[in-house]
């Protein structure tokens, strides 16, 4: 008995008929809070062997996975009504609750502010970007940069890389890094100067990111969709998709498509906002611009995707070249100011300028 439970505790994809139901509710009898991975999909109130096969075969292997998911789309991949599937979804995220890995429905705002404490913050390797976000890029939130070509948003992804393998009390989140790069621009020789430049040891933070190159909007969305499951496989506490739109953009041209792709945009942005609070990590994203012909005042770039990106990341962030320098401006956010500050990018990957 023992070793089944130590399995189920280290490998989520354990089968869960494995187990014997009896073992399996003495380990959530408890109202400790337990990781996600304590818990079978066949836990859920109204899952029987059936739909677990049915979840399994659609790819959905652990609570987790059916708690992020969304409707429409488990309907599609199990073949059942839009309201069976929600029903599934509800109570798989009931049993999170129950077992404390999710807040409750309702809770009070002090709770809410308790919460945020556990919140963690990574640092961008540059002081007065950190400041521009009051500390780093937080974890339970999805952080947008846009920005025109060379404005430095991959130069920022790969900063964040370096970053992200350091101590938590260094301004790193102490965990793995999942690279999803859909314009081809990870460079690992850059990722490395930038490690050695900063005196952090390069090779442990080359092995610490694991990259994923995506050459269309479908191979995107089923990287996206099997997240939860690549997050617990790399411990990962950064999530970087470089960039959010391309893809989308490129096969979705003409005016009759629109409507497809911001569907599809949506669903993979509200996926991400789940992630990132479930499993209380830093999502990055990164966003082209587009000018806006219809500004007559002030500057008619802006960014890319429409109001569907907008409504969805917790921040937003425009990066402009500015001579040799960059400017960085929150350009939305529930409660920083809107302010913005000047960096510079150099063998460091984002830094200070120099006083
Ligand atoms: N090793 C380096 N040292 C100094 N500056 C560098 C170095 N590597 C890149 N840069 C600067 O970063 C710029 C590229 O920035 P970055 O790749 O982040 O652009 P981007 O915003 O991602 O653009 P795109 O939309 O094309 O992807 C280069 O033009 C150069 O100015
Ligand atoms: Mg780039």
């Amino acid at each position: 008995m023992t070793d089944k439970k130590t399995k189920v505790q280290t490998d989520p994809h354990v089968d869960p008929s494995e187990l014997d139901n009896n073992d399996s509710t003495t380990i959530y009898n408890t109202n400790e809070k337990m990781s996600a991975i304590d818990l079978e999909i066949q836990d859920i109130d109204g899952v029987g062997p059936t739909t677990a096969k049915k979840l399994k075969e659609a790819g959905i292997v652990s609570v987790m996975d059916l708690a992020v998911t969304s409707a429409e789309q488990l309907a599609v991949d199990i073949n059942s009504s839009k309201d069976s599937a929600a029903a599934f979804i509800m109570a798989a995220q009931k049993l999170l609750r129950e077992s404390n890995v999710l807040e409750k429905e309702f809770v009070t705002a002090d709770f809410v502010l308790e919460k945020r404490k556990s919140m963690l913050r990574c640092s961008t390797g540059s002081k007065s970007l950190d400041e521009l976000l009051l500390g780093g890029i937080e974890t339970q939130a999805v952080t947008e940069f846009y920005g025109e070509f060379g404005s430095g948003k991959s130069q920022i992804c790969h900063t964040l890389c370096a970053m992200a393998k350091q101590p938590i009390n260094e301004g790193g989140l102490d965990g793995g890094v999942i690279y999803i790069d859909t314009e081809g621009t990870f460079r690992p020789e850059r990722l490395n100067q930038i490690a050695r430049a900063r005196g952090f040891d390069p090779m442990l933070v080359l092995k610490n990111v694991a990259i994923c190159k995506v050459y269309n909007s479908s191979h995107l969305e089923l990287i996206v969709k099997d997240l939860g499951r690549y997050i617990n496989e790399f411990n990962a506490k950064l999530v970087i998709i470089d960039s959010i739109i391309s893809l989308h953009r490129a096969e979705f041209a003409g005016r009759g498509t629109l409507a497809d792709r911001q569907q599809r945009l949506n669903s993979i942005l509200h996926k991400l906002i789940r992630l990132a609070e479930i499993f209380n990590i830093v999502i990055v994203i990164t966003n082209q611009v587009q000018s806006s012909p219809d500004t007559f005042f002030g500057d008619p770039t802006k960014a890319a995707g429409g109001n569907v990106i907008g409504h969805t990341s917790t921040y937003r962030i425009y990066l402009r070249k500015s001579g040799e320098n960059r400017i960085a401006k929150m350009i939305d956010s529930p409660y920083h100011p809107y302010s913005d500050i000047r960096f510079t990018v150099n063998e460091k990957g984002v830094d200070d300028l120099e006083k």
